[in-house]
């Protein structure tokens, strides 16, 4: 089976991004990160990415007038470039209705908490406050709603009472880099199906392959 030709979006360190180029080296994954597409030309991610011979590819939102404009550069894009699907990682831009559903299944996101808990910005923060004993990270499929759609995969990491949010959010991103290629690899290799706002994993092998629990030596 062809792979799937990917395009990650990033806005700035990329350490989503890498850990997907990492994956995507084994012959195996069905997934190919063709470009890697910032709306920031300082992000750090695509020297990384320049190094490890990917396209990378600049589309300043500040060039355009309208969020229509910016959308409308990044689809045509996308569409020369043969992507077939969008990987959404620490992409710091909201994306208009009109975006997402016309890419609609085609667009993965990563957010650091186990959604639907802790929506939006200082998630970490929040976590801690809320006096919760887990949170986690979460790949969806993107809907127009922030931080909403499908779940693909999660992991579960415990939050400690000594915690602080940057000690919580490196533990957190420690599972982002494993989930992601993991999700990305289901969803290449077509075992995900959606069924609403449910997503059933076919993976004959693997049926709990989309779900990460914390190592017991960490709670
Ligand atoms: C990650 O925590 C991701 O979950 C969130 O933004 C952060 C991006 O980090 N959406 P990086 O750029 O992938 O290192």
């Amino acid at each position: 089976m062809a792979k799937l030709k990917v395009a990650v979006f990033i806005s700035s360190r990329g350490s989503n991004m890498q850990s997907l180029v990492r994956a995507s080296h084994d012959a195996d994954f069905p997934a190919e990160i063709v470009s890697v597409l910032s709306n920031n030309p300082e992000a750090a991610g695509l020297k990384f990415a320049a190094e490890n011979g990917i396209a990378t590819h600049v589309i300043d939102h500040r060039d355009f007038e309208t969020r229509a404009d910016f959308e409308a550069e990044i689809t045509r894009y996308l569409e020369s470039a043969g992507i077939e699907l969008i990987c959404l990682a620490g992409f710091m831009r909201l994306l208009t209705a009109d975006f997402v559903n016309h890419w609609r299944d085609r667009i993965l996101n990563i957010h650091p908490s186990l959604l639907p808990a802790f929506k939006g910005l200082h998630v970490h923060e929040r976590a801690i406050e809320s006096g919760a004993r887990f949170t986690g990270c979460t790949v969806h499929y993107v809907r127009p709603e922030m931080d909403d759609g499908p779940i693909i995969a999660q992991a579960v990491v415990p939050i400690l009472q000594e915690d602080t949010a940057d000690a919580l959010a490196a533990r957190i991103l420690e599972q982002e880099h494993l989930i992601y290629p993991l999700a990305l690899k289901l969803v290449a290799a077509r075992q995900v199906k959606i069924h609403g706002n449910r997503v059933l994993i076919e993976n004959p092998d693997e049926p709990r392959a989309a779900m990460i629990y914390p190592h017991t030596e960490e709670a």
